[in-house]
Order: C-alpha cells, then sequence, then structure tokens
C-alpha cells in the first residue's frame, strides 16, 4: 500500500495548505485549552512524563488526519505484533522484542514458538549478581584488588545507550566506581582511558551484539594485551566480561573471558540499553537502578499498548515527526535537552532514529513515496542558545525541535535551575510566537517544537523517556512502511574499509581502485608513521 494515496495522506496534505497561513499565534488565540488538548501526562508509578505538543503548527483537523494515517499504516496491529514476538525485521528474518526485556516473567513472548521470558530472566539475574558482587568487592581482580574501573568497549548501539545512562544517573547519584567508555577504532581513544587506569583494578566490559565489529575487536585485543602486561597472561580473563549474541566469537579472536552475559538476535543493537549491555550501569548504580530503569520503560511500553491513538504519546509523537518531516518537507529536527544529565540524548536518539528511518525502500522492496527519517542532531541547552539556535528562529529554513527538561534538581541551586528552565520555556517560546521589530531584530515565530518535561531525571523517568523515543521512531517506520530495525546501509563501508585496509598494507592490493582512493592510499603510506 502506498500510504501517499490514501485518503487519509491526502486529507493531511490538505489540512497543511489550509494551515500554510495560520500561525501558531492564531492557533493559540482561537482556543484557549489548545495546551492541553495537545499535552499528554504519563504517571509513571513514581513521577511523570509530560507532553507538549500544542507548539506545532496543526490544528484538531490535522491531528484527526493524521491519526487516519497511522490507522491505514495499521500503527495498533505492527505494534501488537511487535510486542508479541511476530517477525517484523523481514529483511534479517528477527523479532523486534527489546519490549520483552522489561517485561514481568508472568508474560509470555514467543519466538519461533519458544518462551523466550525465563532466559531474559535468568540473563537479567545473572547481571545483577555478577554487578552486586563486584561492587561489593566479593568478585575482584586477579591479584586480589576490587575493581575500581570499569571499561566499557563497544560502538553503536552497545556505546551510545550505556554513555546516555551513565551520564544520566550519575546527575544524581555517586557511581561506585569510575566508568570508561572506548568505542573508536582511533587507537588515541583507547590508550587515553588505559593511561587512566590500573589493569590490576579494571574490570572490561566488551559488548558488542555480534562480536564482529571491527572497532571493539581491534579496542578488545589491545585491552587484552594491556590487561596480561598488568596482571599476567594466564588471568586476562578475571577482568574480562563478555555481552554478546555470540560470546564463542570472542574466544575466536583470540579475547578470554570468565564471564558472560547473553543477548539475542531479536534485540537490535540500537534498542539494546535493557539488556546485559547496560552491564556497566548495573555495576556503576546497583540492579536497583537497572530495574527501576527498566520499570519506567515498561511503564511506557503499556501506555503505547494501550491508550488510544489519541492520548498517546509515541503515536503523536512520531506522526507529527511525520506531519514535520512528509509533509511539512522539514528535513531537519533538533533536539535539545536542558539537563546536563542529558547531554548525550542527542547522540543517542541521532543513532536510534537515523539508524532505524534513514530508508528509501519500503519493507517489500520498492521505493519509498514519502520522505523519511528526519537528519536529527542537536546538544544540551543553555549550550544551544550560545552556539546554533540564532539560525532556529532566523534562518531560512524551519528546524522543529524537541526540547527535554527536568524539574527537579539533585543540588540547592534552585534559582539557577528555575533559570534553566526558564530558558528553555523561552526558546520554545520565542520559536512559535516570534516578534515584530525592524528586520534584523525580527523573529518571525511559527517555529514548531514539542516540549518534554520530567518531573525528576530518575532511572524510571529516564527509562521512559527512551521507551518513548523508540516507539515514536517505530510508529514512523510504520508509516513509511519501512523495516525499521534492520541497517543494511551500514554494510558497504565496512567491506570497502577491510578492502582500504588491505590496500594499506599492500599497494598492490589497491588494483582496480577508483584514483581518488588509489592517491589518498598513496599519500597516506607517504605520511604514517613508520611500523
Ligand atoms: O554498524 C552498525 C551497527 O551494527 C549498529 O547497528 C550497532 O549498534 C553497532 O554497529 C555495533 O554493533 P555490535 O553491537 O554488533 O558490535
Amino acid at each position: 500500500m502506498d500510504i501517499t494515496t490514501t485518503p487519509a495522506w491526502l486529507a493531511a496534505q490538505k489540512s497543511a495548505s489550509s494551515l500554510a497561513q495560520t500561525t501558531l499565534r492564531e492557533l493559540f488565540a482561537r482556543d484557549s485549552h489548545r495546551a492541553q488538548s495537545l499535552s499528554i501526562e504519563v504517571a509513571l508509578g513514581e513521577g511523570s512524563l509530560l507532553a507538549d505538543f500544542s507548539k506545532h503548527n496543526l490544528d484538531e483537523q490535522a491531528l484527526e488526519n493524521l491519526i487516519a494515517i497511522a490507522e491505514h499504516a495499521r500503527v495498533s496491529e505492527l505494534r501488537n505484533d511487535m510486542f508479541e514476538g511476530v517477525v517484523v525485521n523481514a529483511t534479517e528474518n528477527q523479532a523486534a522484542l527489546h519490549t520483552a526485556l522489561r517485561s514481568p516473567l508472568e508474560t509470555s513472548v514467543n519466538v519461533n514458538g519458544l518462551d523466550v521470558m525465563e532466559e531474559v530472566h535468568r540473563v537479567r539475574q545473572q547481571m545483577n549478581v555478577y554487578a552486586e558482587s563486584v561492587r561489593a568487592g566479593r568478585i575482584v581482580g586477579a591479584t586480589g584488588k576490587k575493581f575500581s574501573n570499569v571499561i566499557n568497549v563497544g560502538i553503536g548501539g552497545s556505546d551510545l545507550g550505556p554513555i546516555l545512562v551513565h551520564e544520566a544517573l550519575s546527575h544524581s547519584s555517586e557511581p561506585a566506581v569510575r566508568a570508561h567508555f572506548v568505542s573508536n577504532i582511533d587507537p588515541t581513544d583507547v590508550r587515553s582511558t588505559l593511561a587512566q587506569c590500573d589493569p590490576e583494578s579494571t574490570l572490561v566490559v566488551l559488548c558488542s551484539k555480534s562480536f564482529s565489529t571491527a572497532e571493539t575487536l581491534s579496542n578488545g585485543k589491545i585491552i587484552s594485551q594491556w590487561l596480561a602486561d598488568g596482571v599476567g597472561d594466564a588471568h586476562v580473563g578475571k577482568h574480562i566480561a563478555v555481552v554478546s549474541v555470540y560470546p564463542e566469537k570472542a574466544k575466536a579472536a583470540g579475547i578470554v573471558a570468565d564471564v558472560a552475559f547473553n543477548m539475542w538476535p531479536w534485540v537490535g543493537g540500537r534498542y539494546s540499553i535493557s539488556s546485559a549491555v547496560n552491564l556497566v550501569n548495573v555495576i556503576a548504580f546497583g540492579s536497583h537502578a537497572f530495574d527501576e530503569m527498566l520499570s519506567g520503560m515498561r511503564v511506557m511500553d503499556e501506555h503505547f499498548l494501550l491508550a488510544p491513538l489519541r492520548q498517546n504519546a509515541p503515536v503523536l509523537m512520531g506522526l507529527i515527526n511525520v506531519w514535520n518531516r512528509s509533509i511539512l518537507q522539514r528535513e531537519t529536527r533538533a533536539m535539545i535537552a536542558y539537563s546536563t544529565g542529558l547531554k548525550s540524548f542527542a547522540a543517542y536518539v541521532q543513532q536510534l532514529e537515523m539508524e532505524s528511518n534513514g530508508k528509501r525502500v519500503t519493507a517489500d522492496g520498492n521505493p519509498v513515496t514519502t520522505s523519511t527519517s528526519a537528519i536529527v542532531w542537536g546538544g544540551v541547552g543553555t549550550n544551544a542558545q550560545h552556539a546554533y539556535m540564532q539560525l532556529l528562529h532566523q534562518g531560512t529554513s524551519v528546524v522543529p525541535a524537541d526540547f527535554i527538561g527536568v524539574a527537579e534538581t539533585p543540588t540547592s541551586d534552585i534559582d539557577a535551575h528555575d533559570a534553566l528552565v526558564a530558558n528553555m520555556f523561552a526558546q520554545a517560546q520565542a520559536l512559535a510566537f516570534g516578534n515584530e521589530a525592524e528586520p534584523h531584530r525580527t523573529l518571525p515565530g511559527n517555529r514548531p517544537s514539542t516540549t518534554l518535561m520530567l518531573s525528576a531525571l530518575t532511572p524510571r523517568t529516564l527509562g521512559a523517556l527512551i521507551a518513548l523515543y523508540e516507539h515514536s521512531v517505530f510508529v514512523q517506520g510504520c508509516v513509511f512502511g519501512i523495516n525499521s530495525f534492520d541497517q543494511w546501509g551500514v554494510e558497504l563501508g565496512k567491506k570497502l574499509a577491510s578492502e582500504v585496509s588491505a590496500q594499506i598494507a599492500d599497494p598492490k592490493a589497491g588494483v582496480g581502485s577508483d584514483s581518488s582512493t588509489a592517491q589518498l592510499v598513496q599519500w597516506y603510506r607517504k605520511h604514517r608513521s613508520n611500523t
């Protein structure tokens, strides 16, 4: 089905043309309840998440049309399929069951006729016991020293999620260990981390769903040698834990680890933060924090499953992104978190959204008929205001923004925190309503944004926020008609990188390469460090 030929899509386009001349100022003036009717608050047990969608260029009719698009795209049915373990990732013949990772044991989720919940809880329990033992000093290094440094080695989903969670939880609690994150194959990355650690008191978590990622293998080998030099060849395994679907591949790559935590092929890398990929943070903040994060995710999962589409936060967020991207043709979206604890949130969502929905063919292999994922970028406020917000206010492109704020501060500096939040609200206000002045000072306004507020930055609210984005990405993928769970676009680069590596090692292998690459290889060979 081509979504763009459905009556719902045509009606949404009609809404867009009829709203083209209507400003946000007018939409707010028309309806004094606009903020309430376009906001959704999700109670999280402890704390809550408020999503305010009122500053988007749409009215109730447009929203109705978007919901009709979701119905045509079978969002509810596909969502249920995903939660039930149906193969929704057809090009890899896999289910996408990140939601099972936070489901209670009594839920039954079947993959190929097998209930996976027992295994999920076994690994969760294994992680919790292991992490608590490291924290308590019952599991120690080869020379008897307590682990005071933990290095997470991974890239993409095996890195961005753990970093985000680490920074967010460090916001209000002291980690029990010093956590480090090594991702890039750039050897200066791993070496600068190792320079800060003592092998005797360092635990390394090698995270790789596939265990075939060049960056992680390279860093794993460098670190294994560093450990061998520090604690002796025979004891390296005591200092390494592996998280992977294929722990045996670590061994085949010459990496020894005494302990391994399973993942499953049906958890996508960028959806893996509720799996053992989060081990570094279970060690740093304890199993209770992890359980709380999973509970927050679970509340959002249930909200996504049960709330009617019009009151469903991930559904509205996904549809409004479709509205901005595919109907109004806004190419990029900014993500600005007004919380230092969320300073890596934009990078996290960037992978989640762009790797999931940056696709050009539909799930059945035909060219898409809509524009797909927005280019997601951003950072942290108020720093953003002193760097790039100028363009959002007065540039020639309209850039929708997601603002994310937190009500409570863990510090006693209430005035400073009030100022932080005031700045966020003011940015959204200035974008939406602008001002009138002489030309250089005029802000046209009518520029859309979503505001998300967390009552506090806790493991629970963080979990809910992450799940909100996961599901909104899913909703967009359903509308685009694509498979949000594969990432074939990254494969060619990996293959070419290994061919170019061969050319660097032996220039004769460069035969057949294009003249630009051949020239670059030649130039690099001339200038690189001597081996
Ligand atoms: O190359 C892209 C990718 O496969 C991401 O999807 C993934 O998160 C990352 O690489 C790391 O993969 P792995 O966890 O298998 O090492």
